[in-house]
Parts: C-alpha cells; sequence; structure tokens
C-alpha cells in the first residue's frame, strides 16, 4: 500500500489501551461491512466497486471521454455535492487547481450546478461562447433543483447553437438506470446515459461514471485509478487490524475526549478541493443523531496564516489529519544569489519541497505541542492509482467510524429540510400549506 498511517504524533494524546479498548467496535464494524448487514446496508455497492464495476460501461466511459476530447474546447460538468465534488477534487489533485489555464490537448472543464448564484452561470456562458462545448449533467436522483437549473439553460444554449440533433451528441447524462426526470428527459432526448448504481450513495460515487467520465476527460488514467481503489478494498476487506480502520479508532477515541473538530490538512493547493470532497463524505455520513466530529480542511502554510493562530492556541476542539505528500509532481530548485539582498540564501541550493517539508514539521511540533493532536496519512506521489487507494481509504474509514459511533453513515435526511422549505417558498406545487406558515415566520418582527 502507499497509503500509510503514521502515528507517532498521537503518544501524547492516546495511549495504548485505549486502542484496545475501542478494537472490539472496529472489529464488530468490519464485521457488518463484509456481512453487509449493518446500518444503512442497501448502500454498499461502494464496498466491491473497485472489482465489480460495469466492464461495458467503463468502456463506454473511455470512448465518450474521447469524443469529449476531440469534439469539445470546453466542458461543462453540471452537477451538486456528491455529483460534483470528487470529480473536481480528482482532477484538481492530479492535473492542477491551474488545469483551466495550463496549456494541454484536453478540454477546459468548468463545473456549474453546485450554487444557484445567477453571475457565475453567466460568466460560464459567455466563456462557452464562440467554443465547442460539450455537457455532462450529473444527478443520481434527476430532480436536484441546482443542476436541474443549470442544465435548462446550457441544454437550451448547446441547442441554439448545434440545433437539437446536434446538441444531443454533445450532451452525456449520468443518473438514475431506470427512473428520474433526468433520465426520463435524456431518453426523450436520446442522450447517451451513463449510471449511477442504486446501492451507491452519491458521497461515495465518485468511482462511478458520476466521477470517471469528467475525470477521464482531463485525460486522467481511470485504469489505474480503479486499481489503486482496488488495491485499497483487498487490503482492507481481509481483516481489521489495518491503517484505513486504526485511523477510524483514532478518530472515535478522540470524539470521546471532545475533539468535535477535525481539520484535514495539507501542505499541496491541489489537494483543497480533496478537502471539500472529504467535508461532504465525513459531514453527511456522520453528522447526525447528534452525534458527529464537524469536518473542515484547510492548506498549509497558506491557512497558518489564517487559521493558526486558533489551532495554536484557541479553543482545544480540535485535531488535525495531514496528508503527506511525499514527492511532489514538479519540484523547483532554489538557486543561490549573490547579493542576497532579501536574505533568503539561508534557503538556497536545496529543493522548494524541503522548504515545505520543513513547514509540515515544524507545524506538527508546534501543534502538537499546543496540545491538537496529529494524524499523519502519508501518500507517496499524487498519482492516479495512490487517488483511488486514498479514495477507498476514506469511503471505508468513514463507513468503520460511523458504524462505531452508531449511526447509519449511508443516509442524509437532515439534507431535506432546507430543500422542502425552499421549494414551500418557491411555490412548487404539492407544497403550498408550507409556503404561508415559512412566510409568516419570515416577516415576523
Ligand atoms: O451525497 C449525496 O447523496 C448528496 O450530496 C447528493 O450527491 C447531492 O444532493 C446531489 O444529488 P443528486 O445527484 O441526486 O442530484
Amino acid at each position: 500500500m502507499s497509503i500509510k498511517l503514521q502515528t507517532k504524533y498521537l503518544k501524547k494524546f492516546i495511549g495504548e489501551d485505549e486502542y484496545k479498548g475501542v478494537a472490539p467496535l472496529v472489529t464488530a464494524a468490519h464485521a457488518s461491512l463484509e456481512a453487509k448487514n449493518g446500518l444503512g446496508s442497501d448502500f454498499l455497492g461502494w464496498v466491491d466497486l473497485p472489482t465489480n464495476y460495469d466492464k461495458e460501461e467503463f468502456a463506454r466511459i473511455k470512448a465518450a471521454a474521447e469524443k469529449i476530447k476531440k469534439t469539445c474546447d470546453v466542458l461543462v460538468v453540471i452537477g451538486i455535492g456528491g455529483s460534483y465534488l470528487g470529480a473536481r477534487a480528482a482532477i484538481e489533485f492530479l492535473k492542477s487547481p491551474l488545469y483551466n489555464n495550463l496549456s494541454k490537448d484536453t478540454p477546459d472543464i468548468y463545473f456549474v450546478g453546485n450554487s444557484i448564484n445567477p453571475t457565475y452561470l453567466n460568466e460560464v456562458l459567455a466563456i462557452c461562447d464562440g467554443k465547442d462545448v460539450c455537457v455532462n449533467i450529473i444527478s443520481k436522483s434527476g430532480t436536484t433543483t441546482e443542476p436541474a437549473l443549470a442544465f435548462r439553460i446550457f441544454k437550451q444554449m448547446l441547442e441554439k447553437k448545434y440545433g437539437k440533433d446536434g446538441a444531443k451528441e454533445r450532451i452525456f447524462a449520468t443518473t438514475d438506470k431506470a427512473k428520474g426526470t433526468l433520465k426520463e428527459l435524456s431518453d426523450t432526448q436520446g442522450y447517451e446515459t451513463f449510471v449511477v448504481p442504486d446501492d451507491v450513495g452519491g458521497r461515495f460515487s465518485v468511482l462511478t461514471a458520476v466521477g470517471l467520465l469528467p475525470i477521464a476527460a482531463a485525460g486522467c488514467d481511470i485504469d489505474k485509478l480503479m486499481e489503486g481503489a482496488r488495491k485499497a478494498q483487498n487490503a482492507y476487506a481481509k481483516d481489521d487490524n489495518n491503517d484505513c480502520y486504526k485511523y477510524a479508532a483514532i478518530r472515535n477515541i478522540l470524539a470521546r475526549k471532545g475533539k468535535s473538530v477535525e481539520m484535514l490538512v495539507s501542505y499541496d493547493p491541489a489537494f483543497t478541493m480533496m478537502g471539500e470532497w472529504f467535508k461532504q463524505l465525513f459531514g453527511e455520513s456522520e453528522g447526525k443523531d447528534d452525534k458527529g466530529i464537524f469536518p473542515s480542511s484547510a492548506t498549509f502554510s497558506t491557512d497558518l496564516h489564517s487559521l493558526g493562530q486558533f489551532i495554536q492556541d484557541g479553543s482545544k476542539i480540535m485535531f488535525e489529519t495531514v496528508v503527506d505528500i511525499l514527492k511532489p509532481k514538479k519540484d523547483l530548485w532554489l538557486e543561490n544569489d549573490a547579493e542576497n539582498l532579501d536574505g533568503l540564501n539561508f534557503l538556497t541550493n536545496q529543493n522548494m519541497s524541503v522548504v515545505n517539508k520543513k513547514a509540515f514539521q515544524g507545524t506538527i511540533l508546534a501543534h502538537t505541542e499546543g496540545g491538537v493532536p496529529n494524524i499523519v496519512i502519508e501518500v507517496d506521489t499524487p498519482d492516479e492509482e495512490n487517488l483511488g487507494e486514498l479514495i477507498y481509504f476514506f469511503e471505508k474509514a468513514v463507513a468503520v467510524s460511523g458504524y462505531m459511533m452508531g449511526v447509519n453513515p449511508f443516509n442524509q435526511p437532515g439534507v431535506e429540510s432546507y430543500k422542502k422549505n425552499m421549494f414551500a417558498l418557491l411555490g412548487k406545487p404539492g407544497y403550498e400549506g408550507a409556503k404561508a406558515e415559512l412566510e409568516a415566520k419570515l416577516n415576523a418582527e
């Protein structure tokens, strides 16, 4: 395995007996996941996905990605939550957060439908002007308002540009295999469709067509991605003694000590969106029944200049999980300067990654001395195989962690509350009853 858990910075926070204390919970969680008989067991399709994926569809995904690469300057990916974060995170991690600005032979990729803000949509429409555009609309339910609205706008744009027949060659829909408005619309219009399996929840869907099509269109090797995930699947299925489960156990122990916030940290801006993906995965999976560790994320050293003060000296509510990427994609040699007017020669004649590593070491010592437990997850290089492994590591860890906490990690009942209110306020048919009541609350003094 290229992913390794490093626990040496936890010694003063967790004793050996504490691991023994939660071990039966880990064993039980592992057994439930393998036997598929725990809470939410209808949504365990992600467990075997790296092995049991639809090979015919996988080939179609690769063919569609090639078609997109050949025919488009811009790919607009429409989706929200689990139908958006994984693809964007993977592309930024494997390619670059500056992907769209770099010279390349793959299309620029813009993600829309992840907010209702009109300015952003107008800006992406303007970017598409005069360019060849393809659209990948992704929605498991096929009814989520944000992507549905954005799709209406981009579908109209494509139809104006290419006609209905031309547009349908450029629209790829990823949704339920049989039901939902998007599936019906796609079948009526003749779009190529890809499937979000019934038993894979949105936040666990990055290794389905949801993530794979945009990731492949960006020129990433999805075979290697699945290979990495498969390695992790096999490693964590064997028994209950592995780094993934140990990470879940540590989180559980720290939560019992009142550490109610986890900050996922990396020293690579290309990992920032992985932090967003992690927040959804852990937040939606664990945050329920008045329980859960609040997931947050930061990129260092950037955020040491904003959040650093709080982490070091503020209330002791958090622990950090640092994803330490051992080798950067591209290093930068720091030359000596004869004049040394900036006084930085003490940093030269070495790679910039060495300076970054010292920042990591200095910070982890300071934070742990300041009372903040630090877990380290080492990742060798930022490539497809390792990302596949890392994705699976976090997916399995949150499943074990949720079971240890006694919640169903695979539902998200709380997400519905805001939607119901929004629909009622917008006058959606079927929500008439609640409209007046909500308006009265809003208008109350
Ligand atoms: O994890 C989840 O289930 C959610 O975040 C969904 O992914 C999100 O709400 C989008 O749903 P859908 O894919 O049905 O449009």
